[in-house]
């Protein structure tokens, strides 16, 4: 008899995104006259920026031939690509990151829920509370914690993020092992600082435990004060794996590709208490499970590094600012208190309601999608994020709308 892993069925019966969209495709069913604007999930809706559409065609037609064409790549990535992101990203902002510590990847979903599976299943976990649920998710599925009681995983250790810590946790208190990070945070919008951050560096170093930072939102950070890498931390070469994406960055949600930084100073321990590198270990699984990402795709991520896709991406970046400037401004003359939407595309507001609630408000009476900060969590109950990933116009309605509804 085929037997199931139990873990799964700890899980809530759907992940968050699937929910809201099953939510939203029956609302559209009942209201088909309603032009529905999504603000929920972080999907961009602007084309790529010209200089990757350009290397993407470019490179489909290198496989239109026997002579260009292009069949299985390593499986960490083509060196063109890892070569610009050390550049592009590290190397001209003053981080020491080599081309071969990159791992480019399909998404930065798929890598820090992929990143467990390398550690041993008795680890303590540390994850925010309201946290990207796919964190908490694959710990659940890998055996990692106890059965969810009022929202919360027995064996998880919550990092609390609330209005009282400006939504930057503090350091537990207790002995943990991987710690999640994600700055700018998703879903509250917060950033850290380099003081703060290096707390955690220090935590980590001296507790030999693991931060997985995930900074698929750095492109959004206009403000020179803050950190745009974990790696601007001094220290953190040794304790910290970093998740970086072309998603919000320069569009490539449905294009796909993203990638992971992994430090050859990194260790983890074996029962003995023997060091043994995490580029090995996540270098070994990479191989086994991933064969990489198309071609025309990683031709088309290098485009974001020339001097034409730097500027169209900046540009990207800007149009998606000003439409999170115009949601922080419309929902505060609103008399919500929020956060985030200066250097992060979401914008997490106090709904001074149940955040189910306030999302079936804003469905119904204003045909706009966001996303329940409960989803998020507990301390995400209260709050809803908006995300300011759509044309200025239908933000623009949105807000429009959310204004005559409430
Ligand atoms: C979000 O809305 O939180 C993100 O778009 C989800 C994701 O990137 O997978």
């Amino acid at each position: 008899m085929i037997k199931i892993n139990e873990n799964f069925n700890k899980l809530q019966a759907s992940y968050l995104f699937s929910d809201i969209a099953k939510r939203v495709t029956a609302h559209q069913k009942a209201h088909p006259e309603q032009n529905v604007i999504k603000l929920g999930i972080g999907d961009v809706t602007r084309a790529l920026p010209d200089a990757c559409v350009k290397a993407f065609h470019a490179a489909v037609d290198e496989m239109a031939s026997d002579a260009s064409f292009h069949g299985y790549g390593p499986e960490q990535g083509y060196d063109f690509l890892r070569e610009a992101i050390a550049k592009g990203d590290y190397q001209t902002r003053g981080c020491n990151v080599e081309a071969e510590e990159v791992f480019v990847s399909d998404g930065a979903k798929c890598d820090s829920g992929n990143f467990q599976e390398i550690f041993s299943n008795d680890i303590t976990v540390a994850i925010p509370d309201p946290v990207y649920p796919v964190y908490v998710d694959t710990n659940v599925m890998a055996g990692r914690t106890g059965e969810a009681e009022n929202g919360r995983y027995e064996g998880l250790v919550y990092l609390e993020a609330n209005k009282d810590n400006d939504f930057i946790p503090a350091i537990p208190s207790e002995p943990v092992d991987l710690i999640y990070l994600c700055f700018p945070n998703n879903p509250t919008g917060a950033t850290i600082t380099h003081a703060e951050l290096k707390k955690w560096v220090d935590f980590a170093r001296e507790t030999k435990s693991l931060i997985l930072y995930d900074a698929a939102y750095e492109a959004f950070v206009q403000d020179d004060s803050i950190p745009r890498s974990i790696y601007e931390i001094e220290g953190a070469r040794e304790v910290a794996v970093e998740f970086k994406s072309f998603s919000k960055t320069a569009g490539f949600t449905g294009t796909r590709c993203a990638y992971t930084v992994v430090p050859k100073e990194c260790m983890a321990y074996t029962e003995s208490g023997e060091a043994v590198s995490v580029h090995t270990l996540w270098n070994r699984r990479h191989t086994t499970k991933f064969n990489s990402v198309s071609y025309p795709v990683q031709r088309a991520a290098e485009a974001v590094y020339s001097e034409e896709g730097k500027a169209q991406v900046k540009e990207l970046i800007s149009y998606y600012l000003n439409n999170a400037a115009y949601i922080r401004e419309k929902i505060t003359e609103l008399g919500f208190d929020c956060i985030g939407g200066d250097n992060s595309p979401y914008i997490w507001i106090d709904g001074k309601m149940d955040s189910w609630e306030f999302f079936d408000l804003l469905l119904n009476k204003a045909g706009v999608v966001c996303t329940p900060g409960a989803g998020f969590g507990k301390c995400g109950e209260g709050y809803i994020r908006i995300s300011a990933f759509n044309s200025f116009d239908n933000v623009k309605e949105a807000m429009n709308r959310i204004s005559n509804s409430i």
